[in-house]
């Protein structure tokens, strides 16, 4: 018997997370055959788990004329187009189509009102809508992807629009097309599919890295120097948090969370993703209190303990623990020096910290770094040196901040993407 031919698509999509689906859904709505692969057995499951579970899906403080504020890159300008064409109101109003309820938690970020399952089920229902405009969205998952070649089309194949074809073997057999889409993600979390097979696929074909890291994630501390900190795990409160030199310096305005090994909540996981091993992070945990000109105001007037002056401001047991951290702190207000006074007005205000590291991949929201956007077109996302090839979302040098804005890069390069395949 011959051997039966090998499955043709239009365009191969690796990655059936977040990315991968749109992307698939929107061209399959513009009349291609797509197929999606996919080696986990839940289908999206980084989404399934996204905040909290209802997913932080999009964020209306989106400026596309200004990515920098919002997205880490080594090419900062690269993502502006996409996110131009396809905004956090495009986003919703697909949400309002398929009846999703959201609501707005603050600064902007959306999340659905019931759970990240509504979503899930409105992006497979999106690929399910690809036969009525002539279209199909097939997905083979779980399967492992054993490798991907390349074949440079033919001299007689002169004429077609095509340069070549991808060939994937995977677990259910050979298929191919003349696209490939890389929507891998990145690499946090591998407990729930995440690999670093993207990255390889971009150096089998001569893309460029951008070293990565773990990103949005919990910092850690040496246990000795942290020990003093370690009893007020779980206490939560405003702060400001900064990293980077004078003239790089990045600050944000968010709670903190200590934990038994360090430090995490939202400020410190905004911060986790611009700091540099080695280098120290500065943490003021009474922002908007002139807390020298309070103590020393204190003095003159009180004669209460200062764990209690500082009670003013601070959770009681933060107040309680920082006093106990020198024994000028330790005694009624009015008899502590001047100069005590200022050195705690210090220590509280800018509170500086040299983590160890970070609690890595498994506890990473995204990964900083990826493939190079230098060698990838900014309005399609193809491969500038090899035809037919794309990558979106996470799995490229394009990392957003916590609320909601790594889920809008994963749509708006979907939809960039689509458009062109
Ligand atoms: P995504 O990770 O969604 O999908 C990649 C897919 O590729 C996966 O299905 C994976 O199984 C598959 N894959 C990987 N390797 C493969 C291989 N070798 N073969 C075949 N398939 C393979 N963002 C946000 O904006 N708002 C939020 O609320 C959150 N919350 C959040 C919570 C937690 C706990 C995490 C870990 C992350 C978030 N994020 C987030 C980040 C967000 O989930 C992430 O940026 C997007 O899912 C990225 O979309 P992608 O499609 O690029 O990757």
């Amino acid at each position: 018997m011959p051997p039966s031919p090998t499955p043709t698509y239009d365009a191969i999509i690796l990655g059936a997370g977040a990315a991968g689906l749109f992307c698939a859904a929107q061209a399959g709505q513009h009349g291609l055959r797509v197929l999606l692969i996919d080696h986990f057995d839940r289908v999206a499951e980084k989404v399934r788990i996204s905040g909290g579970g209802r997913a932080n899906f999009t964020n209306r403080d989106l400026d596309p004329a200004a990515p920098q504020k919002h997205f880490l890159s080594a090419n900062p300008p690269f993502c502006r187009s996409a996110l131009a064409r396809f905004q956090p109101a495009d986003f919703t109003a697909l949400l309002e189509r398929h009846g999703v309820a959201f609501h707005e938690k603050h600064k902007g970020q959306l999340f659905c009102d019931r759970s990240a399952g509504d979503l899930i089920a409105l992006l497979l229902a999106e690929c399910d809508a690809a036969p009525a405009a002539g279209g199909r969205v097939d997905r083979w998952q779980p399967c492992a992807v054993r490798g991907v070649r390349f074949e440079a089309e033919s001299p007689s194949g002169a004429g077609s629009t095509s340069a070549g074809s991808y060939f994937v073997d995977s677990d259910r057999g050979a298929v191919t097309a003349p696209a490939l889409v890389v929507a891998t993600g990145g690499l946090s979390i591998p407990k729930i599919g995440a690999s670093d097979l993207g990255l390889r696929l971009a150096r089998q074909f001569g893309q460029k890295i951008i070293d990565t890291r773990p990103g949005l994630v919990p910092l850690t501390f040496d246990g000795a120097a942290w020990a003093p900190y370690a009893q007020l795990a779980g206490l939560a409160l405003p702060v400001q948090i900064s990293t980077g030199d004078k003239k790089n310096r990045t600050v944000f305005a968010e709670d903190l969370l200590f934990t038994h090994r360090g430090l995490s909540g939202p400020a410190v996981l905004q911060i986790s993703s611009y700091w540099r091993p080695g280098t120290p992070i500065r943490t003021n945990l009474l922002p908007g209190v002139d807390v020298a000109a309070a103590l020393l105001a204190a003095k003159a007037s009180s004669r209460r303990l200062i764990a209690k002056e500082l009670a003013q401001w601070l959770p009681n047991r933060l107040a309680e623990a920082w006093a106990g951290l020198d024994e000028a702190w330790q005694r009624p207000i009015n008899e502590a020096s001047d100069k005590a006074l200022l050195r705690l007005a210090e220590r509280l205000t800018q509170w500086e910290l040299v983590p160890t590291g970070t609690e890595g991949y498994a506890k990473a929201e995204v990964t900083v770094g990826g493939v190079d956007t230098r060698g990838l077109s900014s309005q399609t996302m193809a491969a500038k040196s090899q035809p037919g090839l794309y990558f979106i979302g996470e799995v490229m040098d394009v990392t957003g901040w916590l609320g909601g804005y790594n889920f809008q890069w994963a749509w708006a390069s979907a939809h960039a993407c689509a458009l062109a395949l």
